[in-house]
């Protein structure tokens, strides 16, 4: 049955008729402990959604849509490995890279779980001989510079952790600089290349498919540039001096050259946007050492756990992800905004915006039919603080609802001796507290705003979640990202759609290589639209 068609979607569609009327600040001033209602905690980790448009009687509806919508037994099919990706007829075991080695999950008679530890330790050997100086370039000096070519899952997942786990690096790993390559047009490589010295530099070549032509090309002008560095060593000692490949083809990563001792692989049940779990994670592990990267996937594996077990109630995906159905399908929000309060944090909006549009941007159902309901909003983001002198004038008075997620840590320098960066940290957490209370509660947090012209208020009501972690580190960060992709599977769940897919993404790949004739050298007449030939040409005359 569509999603819309269900007792509870009624119900909540005629709850929304008199919410949808209501404003926030209402809400408080009705329930004045809206925070211990509608707050929730996991190991430190708490989710506030008392700024969200919900009562106690929005919530109990939107928990009946879930178990009309059978997500109990989704959640049990995915950690089981039923093909929930059905289109591409496969299992999604992102949760079992982080479970631990006692566990078995056993997938076409072999235990998965046995095999995603002898993985971890492959990796770990590839790490502790790059820490300890014993992996050698093509002269025998060691690496101290790793440059991950990747794009889209095999890139802005490590490029976010790297980010965000800087303080936590390994001592191990202090003199190692990491540096990420993704676009196509060579324009960071270039800039990167010129820096960098090929005696001491190690590429990691990550592709799922290792047919991706952004990588490929990447990897290809990586390659020549080492050959030019050094006409002295043949092609095959650069190659298994400076080039790792991870993949989960690795017949193309061998055709390409990388012998299958320079080979990371993992499997095609990882899909590419869940896998910086997987070997995928190879920056992120060199940057913390073994033990942070392992305390990252056991943080994950706790949301794991609670997600497979907590009560709806106060199961933490499941209550994110409900909030943004009632939002997106009652209250007709359909924008989102990422806010960190924490520039560590500055990555996440790009790695949701793969996560959650990549997963849920679509419009066909299980069974092939077209929804005729929304399903994933537009999502974009910023550090909080910069955002603030950007776009939140929008947020504030625009004429789009928008809802926000805050993301921030209550402690941060608490170790310190730095009072200068301690007080920054309370500066930040201030504009943290004071947006979100304004952007949910309106100027009406201010006396006799009321009086103010028309231009100067704030109409408020944008709903706001909190995020917040007792302080950031590889476990809490597991345990956010982990919330982040359940969070994205229960809104699937609800919108009958297959989030693991992404056919959306092929056409592109198709005409851009039917467009690389009519550019290339043999420049066909091109064929095509009157904007593309026009443009064509012009590109064509310029060339000349
Ligand atoms: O084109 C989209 C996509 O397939 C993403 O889903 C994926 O994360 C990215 O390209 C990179 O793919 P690969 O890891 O196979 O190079």
């Amino acid at each position: 049955m569509p999603a819309n068609e269900s007792v509870a979607w009624n119900d909540l569609q005629s709850h929304a008729y008199y919410m949808s009327q209501s404003h926030i600040s209402t809400l408080f001033r009705e329930e004045t402990d809206r925070f211990s209602l509608y707050t929730f905690e996991q190991n430190k980790f708490l989710l506030d959604l008392s700024k969200q448009r919900i009562t106690e009687e929005t919530l109990a509806l939107l928990i009946k849509l879930a178990e009309e919508k059978g997500l109990q037994q989704w959640i049990q099919k995915l950690f089981d490995g039923d093909h929930v990706n059905d289109s591409e007829d496969r299992p999604a075991l992102h949760t079992a890279l982080r479970t631990p080695a006692d566990r078995i999950l056993s997938i076409n008679d072999k235990n998965i779980i046995d095999e995603v530890h002898s993985n971890l330790s492959r990796m770990e050997e590839i790490v502790e001989r790059i820490h300890s100086g014993q992996w050698r370039g093509f002269t025998g000096h060691s690496i101290d510079t790793v440059v991950n070519i990747g794009v889209g899952g095999s890139d802005l997942g490590p490029f976010m952790a790297c980010k965000a786990l800087a303080e936590n690096q390994a001592d191990t790993a202090k003199s190692l600089k990491i540096h990420f390559v993704s676009s196509m047009d060579g324009s960071q490589l270039a800039e990167l290349l010129s820096e960098l010295n090929p005696a001491r530099t190690l590429f990691v070549i990550s592709s799922k498919s290792f047919t991706t032509i952004d990588t490929l090309a990447n990897a290809q002008t990586a390659k020549e540039w080492l050959k030019k560095s050094s006409y002295a060593a043949s092609e095959e000692t650069l190659i298994s001096r400076h080039f790792i490949g991870v993949s989960a083809n690795p017949d193309k990563v061998c055709e390409w050259g990388i012998p299958k001792s320079n080979q990371l692989e993992f499997w095609d049940w990882t899909g590419g946007r869940y896998s910086m779990w997987s070997t995928i994670g190879l920056p992120i592990a060199l940057k913390l050492g073994m033990s942070g990267f392992r305390e990252f996937l056991n943080g994950a594996h706790e949301m794991d756990e609670h997600f497979r077990n907590a009560a709806f109630s106060e199961n933490l995906p499941v209550l994110l992800a409900m909030a943004g159905i009632w939002n997106i399908n009652f209250l007709n929000i359909n924008a989102h905004a990422i806010l960190p309060y924490d520039g560590r944090l500055s990555h996440i909006p790009a790695y949701l915006e793969q996560l959650e549009m990549e997963s849920n941007g679509k419009s066909v159902d299980r069974q092939g039919n077209n929804v005729d309901y929304k399903t994933c909003p537009i999502l974009w983001g910023e550090v909080g603080t910069n955002a603030q002198h950007a776009f939140y004038q929008l947020l504030h008075q625009g004429t789009e609802a928008v809802m926000c997620d805050f993301i921030v840590a209550a402690r941060r320098y608490h170790d310190t001796n730095n009072p200068e960066l301690q007080h920054q940290h309370q500066l930040n957490l201030a504009n943290c507290l004071a947006q979100s209370r304004i952007l949910a509660l309106g100027d009406s947090v201010l006396e006799g705003a009321e009086s103010a012209p028309a231009f100067k208020r704030y109409k408020g009501n944008q709903p706001c979640t909190t995020i917040m972690l007792d302080e950031l580190n590889p476990f809490s960060f597991g345990q956010l990202i982990a919330l982040y992709e359940h969070k994205v599977f229960v809104q699937s769940v609800i919108w009958d759609i297959n989030p693991f897919d992404q056919w959306g993404v092929e056409l592109g790949k198709k005409v851009a290589t039917s467009l690389l004739d009519a550019l290339g050298t043999e420049r066909k007449q091109p064929d095509f639209d009157s904007s593309t030939n026009g443009l064509i040409n012009r590109i064509t005359e310029r060339g000349e």
